[in-house]
């Protein structure tokens, strides 16, 4: 992936190739501007790339998003601040045609339930916390069954003890559907909790230096984070995320 800069091209992704499993977890990390959001942006038709492709289960992106497969987390929330956290998850069902409007209701109530926002479906995001405005996102994401979730440091505003229950959640929305996840973080500690494989970027332009497969994926214990082994592998990224 190249962009036009200031008389001359700036060239940001190289030499990708990268498979991701189906109902997998994958985490991408990588030093700040390293394309970590450009590729996830690639990947899900937003914008095309300057040469290559992308295939998700034998379609061309624009095909897999025209069938509306992909679901988006961003580092905010993103919500309509006029509209309660109900009508939020509602929207996108409305927008793929489902016209009955108890059915959205059920349906975007169920959601919220999953993602432990009952009691307040009526509430403004202005009246929610951080953590409880990225769950909403979450909600809204997974409104439509999206086979594909991409998710671009969807937790990175969050405290560290939201973050982590924010974690638990969405290791259990996971294994509760079928669903791939590709998911961007600044934290190691967060993608080894999360993953089956982690791919380690490295900068300008942004290649793939590794993609280092987790030990014990989902534990789903907190107290994973205090083994050996998760020492080991946090050593392991750190070292080739600093490698020249
Ligand atoms: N539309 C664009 N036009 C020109 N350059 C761009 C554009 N989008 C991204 N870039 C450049 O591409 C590089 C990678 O940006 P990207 O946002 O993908 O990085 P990132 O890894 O997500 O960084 P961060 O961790 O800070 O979010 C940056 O140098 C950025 O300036
Ligand atoms: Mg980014």
């Amino acid at each position: 992936m190249s962009f036009p800069g200031n008389g001359r091209q700036v060239d940001v992704l190289e030499d990708i190739s990268l498979t991701i499993p189906r109902d997998q977890f994958v985490s991408v990390v990588g030093r700040s501007g390293c394309g970590k959001s450009t590729l996830l942006r690639i990947i899900s038709n937003l914008i095309a790339p300057s040469r290559g492709n992308v295939r998700i289960n034998g379609m061309s992106s624009e095909d897999y998003q025209r069938r509306r497969k992909f679901g988006f987390v961003f580092q905010e929330a993103c919500l309509f601040p006029w509209k309660t956290a109900l009508q939020n998850v509602e929207l996108p069902l409305e927008i793929m045609g489902m016209k009955s409007t108890s059915k959205r209701r059920e349906r975007a109530r169920e959601l919220l339930g999953l993602v432990r926002l009952d009691g307040f479906e009526d509430h403004y995001p202005a009246q929610l916390s951080g953590g409880m405005r990225q769950r909403v996102a979450i909600a809204r994401a997974l409104s439509y069954e999206p086979e594909f979730l991409l998710m671009d440091e969807p937790f990175g505003a969050l405290d560290d003890f939201t973050r982590r229950e924010m974690h638990d959640e969405l290791i259990n929305i996971w294994k509760s559907r079928s669903l791939t996840v590709l998911f961007v973080t600044h934290s190691l500690s967060e993608a080894l909790y999360l993953s089956d494989q982690i791919v380690v970027m490295a900068p300008r332009p942004g290649r793939i230096r590794a993609v280092v497969p987790v030990i014990e994926p989902r534990v789903a214990d907190p107290a994973i984070r205090a083994s050996a082994n998760y020492a080991r592998q946090i050593q392991q990224l750190e070292t080739l995320l600093h490698e020249q």
